[in-house]
């Protein structure tokens, strides 16, 4: 391509996406006031989580605390039971650590620059560059999986997308092409074009791509979209098996907080043991615990994938005589105070029916 050319492109390329966007913009609740704390709730919340999935807990957790001053003064276990069932919970702490910073060293205003956002934990380089733009009109591409994928696609990139390498010339690709003024519909209109449009495993609606008169991918290899971009080869899930304990004392479950770092960091969880324990296993488990059972009744077997880790699990109902208060680190809680206070994972969830 020439200069002139190239010049043409760039801009060609911003408003084709900018006119489609305009029909096709998804109505969701962070685009109706994107506040900075609203802007950065939604992008936390929509790291690895489907965009269905996210709206009635943003809901929820606004309705709750309203703005970061009420995020930064509520208590972590209140951040945490408003997450409960997201998954990646280290993305609440991490929130609920950030908002206290904002509020001693901004004021409560979100800073502005990605510089000063990136030092802010848990916002990388892709969630800086969403607030920056999506918040305050700065000129950052946001450079997220979709943005990768339609990159290569579009300029027929082949090299692994997951390296740093790929993230640069997506970065230098699209910064070149953002519209002034325009940087946050630029980058939410390519996230729902990565969505509805050149989707990552489906069949690309190529027909219906507002670029794919200049795509690479639907040009040269029509049929062959979903050959880019490459990825390297998944992690394999590391297989852990379990022993879960529903302990109860009649109206009471014995739940216990896990520790403050590591998987599942700061929720709660129900008694449970590495391996899987036969009945006469888990009750001399149990005794070691200080939990002395009257009985033991084998559960239904469950299982729970995690990104890189698959729990497969036994479960057993056991039965304690009621004491005045379970041994430490357990907690004895009724139905409704586990329900209303503690933050379960869902990894737990097939065993919380009978609690
Ligand atoms: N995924 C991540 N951020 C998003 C946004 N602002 N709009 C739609 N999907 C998203």
């Amino acid at each position: 391509m020439d200069c002139m050319s190239m010049e043409m492109e760039d801009r060609e390329f911003g408003d084709a996406l900018l006119t489609w966007y305009a029909d096709n913009r998804r109505s969701l609740p962070w685009r109706e006031d994107p506040t900075p704390y609203h802007v950065w709730l939604s992008e936390i919340m929509l790291q690895q989580t489907r965009v269905e999935a996210v709206i009635g807990y943003y809901e929820r957790f606004l309705a709750a605390l309203p703005s970061v001053e009420d995020l930064a003064a509520a208590p972590e276990d209140v951040c945490l039971k408003l997450w409960e069932g997201l998954g990646y919970y280290s993305r609440v702490r991490n929130l609920h650590k950030a908002a206290v910073m904002v509020v001693s060293e901004y004021g409560g205003k979100l800073p502005r620059s990605v510089k000063d956002l990136r030092r802010l934990p848990g916002i990388g380089g892709y969630t800086a560059a969403a607030i920056a733009s999506i918040a305050y009109g700065e000129p950052e591409p946001a450079i997220d999986g979709n943005l990768l994928r339609i990159f290569s696609r579009y300029t027929g990139y082949a090299g692994n997308i997951k390296l740093p390498a790929a993230a640069g010339e997506a970065d230098l690709f699209y910064r070149g092409r953002m519209p002034e003024g325009k940087a946050g519909d630029f980058n939410q209109a390519l996230m729902d074009l990565g969505a509805a449009v050149c989707m990552p495993t489906a069949q690309p609606r190529c027909g219906a791509c507002p670029l794919r008169d200049r795509c690479d991918v639907h040009g040269a290899r029509p049929g062959e979209e979903l050959s880019l971009p490459v990825m390297p080869a998944k992690k394999e899930r590391r297989i852990d098996e379990l022993t879960v304990f529903v302990v109860r004392d009649g109206d009471r479950t014995v739940v216990r907080k896990r520790p403050a770092h590591g998987l599942l960091a700061g929720l709660y969880e129900l008694p449970n043991a590495q391996g899987r324990l036969t009945a006469e296993e888990a009750d001399a488990w149990l005794r070691g615990q200080g939990l002395e059972a009257l009985r033991i009744t084998p559960l239904p077997e469950a299982r729970h994938i995690f990104t890189h880790r698959e729990w497969r699990m036994q479960g057993y109902l056991v039965r304690i005589a009621s004491p005045s208060g379970a041994p430490k680190p357990y907690i004895l809680a009724d139905a409704d105070q586990i329900r209303g206070q503690y933050a379960v994972p869902s990894a737990f969830s097939a065993y919380m029916e009978y609690i």
